[in-house]
């Protein structure tokens, strides 16, 4: 088992400067020396290059940065593809969770039906039209199931990346309205923290895979740290309390690995300006063990 490791210092999706730095924190938590033993090969390919442009907000659409977000993703996507083709397991870090778009578009082309665990506070499923911030890491998701602008959309050449009834939501507790519609709309399962309250996230993560399992061909991991409460990782631009527990993630990705189904991930959102001594970079790391087969005993 070969692993590709690739950041993306991305801070253009939202407007705290910062999670530029996540992939350098992550590092510096150790994630080579943490991962080496549950791989054959690790490659660290480093990060790719965003420069430090000025913030400039789209007067068409109304997004921040739109220009740039989406030129550096397409380079994203073209690095994602190359790892995929060279046989190893992606991992990617972030950044603003505007890379997924990235990520995503360089995934999705290797699959017919790849499936898509968006752990997150968030729904991440804002268009120009329905976002509060005009923030694109707050669009991801619907940019890849092709509901955006098209610069975004349109990366990678094909669109959409995945369908709705291939996705699945954990840890949602803070949804703007556009957000709920469309989930309603295009049928997305959710699980919010309502349901990881009252099920267990041992049923919730059992339920998920049951749902993926026989539809999808390979299923990614886009988990934004935010997803866990900020008591635990407070080192998120977007932080939203009454979060998943630091345990409950934990069994989360244990239970994700017992599954055998994923095939790329992504860990996003890590802002060590805001973080205290680096602790949501080191849980990044840490929940990359156990999602990779780290194993207590
Ligand atoms: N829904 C809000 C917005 O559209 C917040 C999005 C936060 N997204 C994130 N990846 N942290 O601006
Ligand atoms: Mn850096
Ligand atoms: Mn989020
Ligand atoms: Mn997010």
């Amino acid at each position: 088992r070969r692993l590709s490791i690739i950041g993306m210092p991305m801070d253009l999706g939202q407007m705290r400067r910062g999670v530029d730095m996540g992939p350098s924190a992550i590092r510096y938590a150790g994630i080579i020396e943490s991962l080496k033993p549950l791989f054959d090969e690790i490659h660290d390919l480093g990060d790719i290059a965003i420069g430090r442009p000025e913030v400039i907000v789209d007067k068409k659409s109304n997004l921040r940065n739109l220009d740039l977000v989406a030129e550096k993703n397409a380079v994203l996507a073209e690095k994602v593809d190359e790892i995929i083709q060279s046989g190893a397991f992606p991992l990617i870090l972030g950044g603003d969770h505007s890379i997924a778009i990235g990520t995503l578009a360089g995934v999705a082309k290797h699959y017919q039906n790849l499936g898509v665990i968006w752990y997150d506070a968030h729904g991440d499923l804002n268009t120009a039209e329905t976002s509060p911030s005009g923030n694109i890491h707050g669009m991801p998701l619907a940019v890849s199931l092709g509901i955006g602008h098209p610069l975004l959309t349109g990366i990678g050449g094909y669109s959409p990346k995945v369908k709705p009834e291939n996705v699945v939501i954990i840890g949602a507790r803070s949804l703007d309205e556009g957000e709920r519609i469309l989930i309603k709309e295009k049928g997305i399962k959710v699980f919010t923290m309502h349901e990881i309250d009252r099920l267990g996230m041992s049923r919730v993560m059992e339920e998920t895979i049951a749902y993926l399992k026989d539809k999808t061909d390979g299923v990614h991991l886009s988990l934004d740290l935010d997803g866990i409460d900020p008591s635990e990782c407070p080192g998120v631009g977007t932080p939203v309390i009454g979060g998943i527990s630091y345990r409950e993630s934990h069994l989360a990705m244990e239970m994700l690995e017992e599954s055998n189904l994923i095939t790329s991930a992504e860990f996003v959102e890590v802002n060590p300006i805001l973080d205290e001594r680096n602790k949501t970079a080191s849980i990044a790391v840490e929940l990359m063990g156990s999602l990779f087969g780290e194993k207590l005993l």
